[in-house]
Parts: C-alpha cells; sequence; structure tokens
C-alpha cells in the first residue's frame, strides 16, 4: 500500500472519528472546528518573492510537519528560482507548478496555502481558498483595504478555517518573554503604547513604463488593480509603495511595530478617533505614493492611546531602536522592539527592571510562527495571529492611512465600523475591484 493511499484512508477513518466529536472551539469569535489532521501539513505555496524565501527557511526544519505540493507564481523565473530552493533545500520531489492559484486549490490534496503576493491579491485568493476548505497562512496585512478584514473572519468562521496572519513577532520568544512581565503587571495598567519604524529607505526616482519580462502574466499580476502599462517599479518588492497594490511604509513595515502596540495595549476593539499627518521632508522626488514621516494617533473608546510614527529617511530610531515600541503603564514603562530586546524601568524614578537584550537579539520568530500555523493546521486550533487579532492589526493601517488621506481627523464608529460624519472616508473603507479579479462570494 502506497504511502497515500495509507494517508487517505488514515486521514478518512480519523475524519470519520472527529466527526462524531465535532467540536467547535471559539478563540475572539473565530470559530476553529476539531477535526485532527494526522500527518504532514500539505501546503500549495501562492507568490513565490522574497518573503517566500525565507519561508522556505523556516519549513526546512518542519519538513517532519509539512510537505510542499505546489507553487504558484504569475512570473515564471520566480518559480523557478522557488523550486531549485525547495528541491534543493526538502530534497523531495519537485512541487507541481501553476501560474494560476485556482489550481491549488482545486486540488484536494493540498490541506493549506501561503499567500505571499502583494497586498491586493491577499483577499480575493484567501476568500476562494478558504471556501475551498484550505487553511491559510496570509502575509501581513490580511487586507487591502479595511472591509476585507470582516469578509475573511467570515470566511474562516462560515468554513472552520484557521488564519494566521504573517505577524511573526506573535510567536517571538522576546514576545513570550515581554509578554509574560506586562501580564504579571510589573508596569501597571498599560495605558498608551508608542509605535515607530525607522528604517532607512533611498529615493527611488521614478522610471519610464516598459513591457513585462517574457513570460509574465501582467494582467494577472494587476489582478483587481486597475489597468495600467507595466513600469518596473510597480512590480517586485518595489510595488509597496504604490497604493494600488501595497499600504505603504505603515502597512509594511509599520505593521509589525503597530501590532505589537496593539499587543502591549492588550486592545480588543477599534479606536474611536484617528489623527495623522505626514509629509515629505528628505525623501524629495522618490516614487512613493506614501508620506516619508508619517504620524497617526489611535484613541480607543477608553481612552487609551496607540501612536505611531514612521521616519524612513533616518537610521536614528527611539531608545536605539530601529524599530520598536514603549508601553506605558500606570507604574512603569517597558521599551520593547522587535528586533529581541525590552527594558523595564519602574516606580516613579524609574528604577531600571528585568532586562533582554542579548540572548533573543534577532530572534524574530519567523520559524516559531509558521510552526504554529503548521500545528494549528494539524490540531484544528486558533492561532495567535487569526482573523479577528489581524483585522484589529490591519485596521491600524487602514485606518491612519484613510485619516492622512481625507480630513486629518477622523472619528469611527467601532460598533457599524464606519466613519461618522465623512463620507470621502467611508468611501475608502473599500475600493473597485477590475473583473474578473473581483473578490468571490463566500456569503
Ligand atoms: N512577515 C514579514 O516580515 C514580511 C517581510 C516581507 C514581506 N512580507 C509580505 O509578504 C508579501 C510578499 O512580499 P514580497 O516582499 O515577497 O513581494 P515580492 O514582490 O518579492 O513577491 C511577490 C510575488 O507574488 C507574485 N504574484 C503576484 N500576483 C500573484 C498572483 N495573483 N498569483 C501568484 N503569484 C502572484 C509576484 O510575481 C511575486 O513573485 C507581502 O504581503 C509583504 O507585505 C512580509
Amino acid at each position: 500500500m502506497s504511502h497515500d493511499t495509507n494517508r487517505r484512508e488514515f486521514l478518512q477513518q480519523s475524519t470519520e472519528t472527529a466527526t462524531l466529536f465535532a467540536a467547535a472551539t471559539a478563540l475572539g469569535g473565530v470559530q476553529v472546528f476539531a477535526q485532527v489532521k494526522p500527518d504532514k501539513v500539505r501546503l500549495g505555496i501562492i507568490g513565490c518573492g522574497g518573503i517566500m524565501t525565507t519561508h522556505v527557511k523556516g519549513l526546512v526544519d518542519r519538513k517532519d510537519a509539512a510537505s510542499i505540493a505546489w507553487l504558484c507564481d504569475v512570473d515564471p523565473a520566480q518559480t523557478d528560482k522557488m523550486n531549485a530552493h525547495i528541491t534543493r533545500e526538502f530534497q523531495a520531489a519537485a512541487p507541481k507548478r501553476s501560474g494560476k492559484y485556482e489550481d491549488l486549490i482545486a486540488d484536494k490534496d493540498v490541506d493549506a496555502v501561503i499567500i505571499a503576493t502583494p497586498h491586493h491579491w491577499h483577499a480575493p485568493i484567501a476568500l476562494a481558498a478558504m471556501a475551498a476548505g484550505k487553511d491559510v497562512y496570509i502575509e501581513k496585512p490580511i487586507s487591502h483595504v479595511y472591509n476585507e478584514g470582516p469578509l475573511i473572519i467570515a470566511a474562516a468562521k462560515k468554513y472552520g478555517r484557521v488564519v494566521q496572519q504573517g505577524s511573526q513577532m506573535r510567536n517571538s520568544p522576546v514576545t513570550d518573554k515581554a509578554g509574560k512581565l506586562l501580564k504579571s503587571g510589573i508596569i501597571g495598567q498599560v495605558k498608551v503604547a508608542r509605535a515607530w519604524t525607522a528604517e532607512t529607505r533611498s529615493v527611488a526616482k521614478p522610471k519610464p513604463d516598459g513591457t513585462p519580462p517574457a513570460g509574465v502574466d501582467y494582467d494577472r499580476w494587476l489582478g483587481p488593480a486597475p489597468k495600467r502599462p507595466f513600469n518596473p517599479y510597480r512590480f517586485h518588492a518595489t510595488w509597496r509603495m504604490f497604493a494600488d497594490y501595497g499600504n505603504g511604509e505603515i502597512g509594511d513595515d509599520g505593521i509589525h511595530d503597530l501590532d505589537m502596540a496593539a499587543w502591549g495595549l492588550g486592545i480588543d476593539t477599534m479606536p474611536k478617533q484617528i489623527t495623522a499627518r505626514g509629509g515629505r521632508m528628505l525623501l524629495d522626488g522618490h516614487a512613493s505614493e506614501y508620506p516619508d514621516n508619517m504620524n497617526v494617533t489611535y484613541e480607543y473608546p477608553d481612552g487609551r492611546l496607540l501612536i505611531y510614527e514612521n521616519y524612513p529617511f533616518t537610521a536614528y530610531g527611539l531608545h536605539g531602536f530601529d524599530n520598536g515600541n514603549v508601553f506605558y503603564g500606570t507604574d512603569g514603562y517597558m521599551i520593547f522592539s522587535r528586533r529581541g530586546a525590552f527594558s523595564v524601568f519602574q516606580g516613579p524614578k524609574g528604577t531600571p527592571g528585568p532586562t533582554e537584550g542579548k540572548e533573543l537579539r534577532g530572534k524574530t520568530g519567523y520559524a516559531e510562527h509558521m510552526a504554529e500555523f503548521l500545528n494549528a493546521v494539524r490540531k484544528r486550533t486558533p492561532t495567535k495571529a487569526s482573523a479577528d487579532v489581524a483585522h484589529r492589526s490591519c485596521a491600524l493601517v487602514h485606518l491612519g492611512e484613510i485619516a492622512f488621506r481625507t480630513r486629518g481627523r477622523v472619528n469611527f464608529d467601532p460598533k457599524t465600523e464606519k466613519f461618522i460624519d465623512c463620507d470621502e472616508a467611508n468611501l475608502l473603507l473599500t475600493k473597485k475591484y477590475r473583473e474578473p479579479y473581483g473578490l468571490p462570494d463566500v456569503s
């Protein structure tokens, strides 16, 4: 009997057994049905660019828990590179390949997909994959516009799917250690969280339009975004500077620090007021459609504040970190960085408390985060960056961007998830999708 036949029978038996015990666990409103999968998770990879190379490194360490069944990219050169990497690292048969994600999600032998495309493709692919019964690891941010978040939450619930956003800091060792201290009340109640990103970016001058590289399905790369001629800047890696495909720095690196700020504050709602400003200071002539000094303040219904600052023209971040947070509590504060460090200061004099900075430096959590996802797929458990958690962090990106693009200060109703008395802001909660690449109807 082949391994596959064995596996299928085993799966069938365990599915039948598990159905008897079918139970829905709920965490943060997202339901995951308990139907334990006993074997390796068979993955389909959608988007074979920069971040997937990092993920593959993490997956190599989890060879016992995952196999890669499919590779998908609209650019065959990207699939070629990833294929060479995977066959070398996994020393396994080459995965199947396609330029169309529909082929992967139609394959009943795929358990889960990793979606690592530019942001404008995340929700259409994730919704279609969940409707086809696949669990989804969606790179951050799960949504390109605000209104895609609730759709992903609803689909996860409806189809009983595991969702993990690529916010690996949720599973990093430094987060774990700092989280235990915050939970113990070491700095009292956290009332204000600050988040910053000051990773230096150089000026990218606009380039003339051209023709896509041979073999690229550029219409599909554009997908739901408006039809435009090919431009080397609106393509691999640099698409993040353009609003049709990415979310600027706030949705690129900023979301990691915003997510950690939301985690430190322990928020479980949306903000009620958002104030944003920004402009061009030093990156004049940059092709980016985003400011280089964005500053956003979010006020929550109970008065807690989250303050975000972005300075991509300087390497001088705060407290010695290019990316980081400060959590201000009623009894002290904690400086925290996703670079793997924290320091606690307590009491009225700011007496130094526990600190972490050497052992965990550089431990970003990629491998642990992927391991949590694989485990969740097998055990049918929720993840730390599940759809609802992810939506609250993505919301900070979208609400900040909308406040910046409209009145600078906007009021938001966390219950209805709409802006109050600001039609132009409400229009930006969604976008137009170019057919035939619109959102699948999963209602
Ligand atoms: N978690 C992290 O720390 C981290 C770091 C970097 C990037 N990211 C995220 O990963 C995602 C990808 O970023 P990247 O830097 O790898 O971008 P990239 O441009 O290097 O790669 C994206 C790939 O997706 C492909 N693609 C585009 N549309 C597709 C479609 N419809 N079907 C299949 N393939 C398609 C592109 O051809 C390209 O190869 C983004 O969401 C980004 O924010 C996360």
